[in-house]
C-alpha cells in the first residue's frame, strides 16, 4: 500500500504494510526466523535466482524488514529501500555500491565525524580517496573537487552538528552535470522535514537509530534508492553478481554478502518509531527552536548554529528546503570556553549526558572532549568545533522543563 496522495501522518502509520499470510495480523509480526522454506525443488531454483519474489535467507530479505523498507522507500518519494544493521552500515554500503578501487567521493566537510572518519581514513586504506568542500554551496568551489576519478557525491541534509543546510539543487546539479550521483544523508532533517529525491538527490541514507525509531532502543540504517538514471548508470556495468538491474538490487547483493543484518526485531521497533514520527518532530523541533531563540539571547552565549534562527546565515536555505520545522539537532557555544562547557555538562539534571540523537529524552554532549576528541586544535576550528561548543538533541519533555535545567546549570 503507497500512495503520496496522503498526509504525511497518514503515511507512516499505513504505507508499506501488506497483508500478513492469512492470519489477520493488523501490525507486520516480528519474523525472527533466519530461512523460509521453499515449495518445491524448482523454488528453491527460483529463489537463488531471482527469478521468482519471496524470501529464502534473512541476509537477503525478511518479511519485517521488508515493511520497513517499503514504509521507508513511501515516505522519502523513492522507488525502493535496503534497510541494515546501522547507520554506518548504510553509508558503507552506499560507497560500496557505488565505488572501487580508485575512485574518488566529493563531500561536504560539514558532517557526521564518524562519516568522515570512515571516508579519511577507513576507505583511504582500500585506495579510495574523498575531497572534503568548506563551503559545498559555492558552485565553484563545489566544481572543482571533481576530479576525472569522482564517482559519488556526498552531503547531509541538516550537518551534524552545525546545522549548515546545503543547498540541495545546486549540489544536485554541479554533480548531475559531472554524470555522478548525489548521497543526502537525511538521517537529521528525516523525510517529515526534508525529501531530498524531491530536489535531485539520488541516494537517501538514514541512520535510523535516531529520529526515525526515536526511543533510543533499535541501532538500524536505511538506504533508499530514487531510481534515477545515473545510479542506473552506476550499476550498469555489473559483473559482481548476476541479474543486478537496479541500485538497490546491487546494494543488497552487497549487503548480503558484507553481512550486516538489521535484526527483524529492531526493524519492528523502527516500524512502531515511524508510526509517530511526525509527531514527535514536530514537538521536538518546535521545542529546539524556542531553545535556541532562549539561548541566542543570553550573555553567556556566543553563538547558536540553529538553520532555524533568522540570524543564522543558512536560514534562507533552511526555509527553502525545510518544512514543518528545522530539526532538533543543533550546537552552540558558550563565552566561558571549555570550563564553562564542562560546568554545564556536569550541572544538567533533567538533560541526558549521552553521544545519541534523535532520543524522545533530550541529550547533551561536548564535542571536542568526545565525539572530535581525535581531532587537532587546528581541525577542531576548521569544524568549528570550539572548546565551549555544546551539542543538543532536542527531546519531547515540556519545553519549559528543558530551559529551566539549563538555565539552573547555566548559573
Ligand atoms: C548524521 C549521522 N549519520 C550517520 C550516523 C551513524 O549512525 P549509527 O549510529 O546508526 O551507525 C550518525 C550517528 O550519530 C549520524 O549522526
Amino acid at each position: 500500500m503507497a500512495t503520496h496522495e496522503w498526509g504525511f501522518s497518514t503515511e507512516q502509520v499505513h504505507a508499506g504494510i501488506e497483508p500478513d499470510g492469512g492470519h489477520g495480523a493488523r501490525i507486520t509480526p516480528v519474523y525472527l526466523s533466519n530461512g523460509f522454506l521453499f515449495d518445491d525443488f524448482d523454488q528453491a531454483r527460483e529463489r537463488f535466482a531471482g527469478e521468482s519474489e519471496g524470501y529464502y535467507y534473512t541476509r537477503y530479505g525478511n518479511p519485517t524488514i521488508a515493511a520497513v523498507e517499503r514504509k521507508l522507500a513511501n515516505l522519502e518519494h523513492g522507488t525502493d529501500a535496503l534497510a541494515v544493521a546501522s547507520g554506518q552500515a548504510a553509508l558503507t554500503i552506499a560507497f560500496l555500491a557505488l565505488l572501487q578501487q580508485g575512485d574518488h567521493v566529493v563531500s561536504a566537510r560539514s558532517i557526521y565525524e564518524g562519516t568522515r572518519g570512515l571516508l579519511r581514513e577507513d576507505f583511504a586504506r582500500f585506495g579510495i580517496s574523498a575531497t572534503f568542500v568548506k563551503d559545498p554551496n559555492d558552485a565553484e568551489a563545489l566544481d572543482a573537487a571533481f576530479t576525472a576519478s569522482t564517482k559519488a557525491v556526498f552531503i547531509e541534509s541538516i550537518p551534524n552538528p552545525r546545522n549548515d543546510v546545503p543547498d540541495l539543487e545546486l549540489v544536485t546539479r554541479v554533480a548531475h552535470r559531472h554524470g555522478v550521483p548525489v548521497i543526502v544523508d537525511n538521517t537529521l532533517g528525516t523525510p517529515f522535514h526534508v525529501r531530498p529525491i524531491d530536489f535531485g538527490a539520488d541516494l537517501v541514507v538514514h541512520s535510523t537509530s535516531k529520529f526515525l525509531s526515536g526511543h533510543g532502543s533499535a541501532i538500524g540504517g536505511a538506504i533508499v534508492d530514487s531510481g534515477s538514471r545515473w545510479l542506473r548508470d552506476a550499476v550498469s556495468d555489473d559483473s559482481s553478481a548476476p541479474g543486478i538491474e537496479s541500485f538497490t538490487q546491487r546494494a543488497r547483493s552487497l549487503a548480503g554478502r558484507f553481512g550486516p543484518t538489521l535484526s527483524p526485531f529492531n526493524a519492528f521497533l523502527l516500524q512502531h518509531g515511524i508510526e509517530t514520527l511526525s509527531l514527535r518532530m514536530r514537538q521536538q523541533s518546535g521545542n529546539a527552536l524556542e531553545i535556541a531563540r532562549w539561548l541566542e539571547g543570553r550573555a553567556d552565549v556566543a553563538s547558536v548554529d540553529y538553520s532555524g534562527l533568522e540570524s543564522s546565515p543558512h536560514h534562507a536555505n533552511a526555509e527553502r528546503y525545510l518544512q514543518n520545522g528545522y530539526g532538533a539537532v543543533f550546537a552552540f557555544t558558550l563565552r566561558g570556553g571549555r570550563a564553562a562547557a564542562e560546568s554545564l555538562i556536569n550541572n544538567v539534571a533533567l538533560w541526558s549526558r549521552m553521544t545519541h540523537l534523535g532520543d524522545v529524552r533530550s541529550l547533551i554532549l561536548h564535542p571536542a572532549s568526545t565525539t572530535h576528541i581525535h581531532l587537532s586544535a587546528e581541525e577542531l576550528a576548521e569544524n568549528g568545533i570550539e572548546p565551549g561548543t555544546i551539542r543538543v538533541s532536542v527531546g519531547i519533555e515540556d519545553v519549559g522543563d528543558l530551559i529551566a535545567d539549563l538555565e539552573r546549570a547555566l548559573a
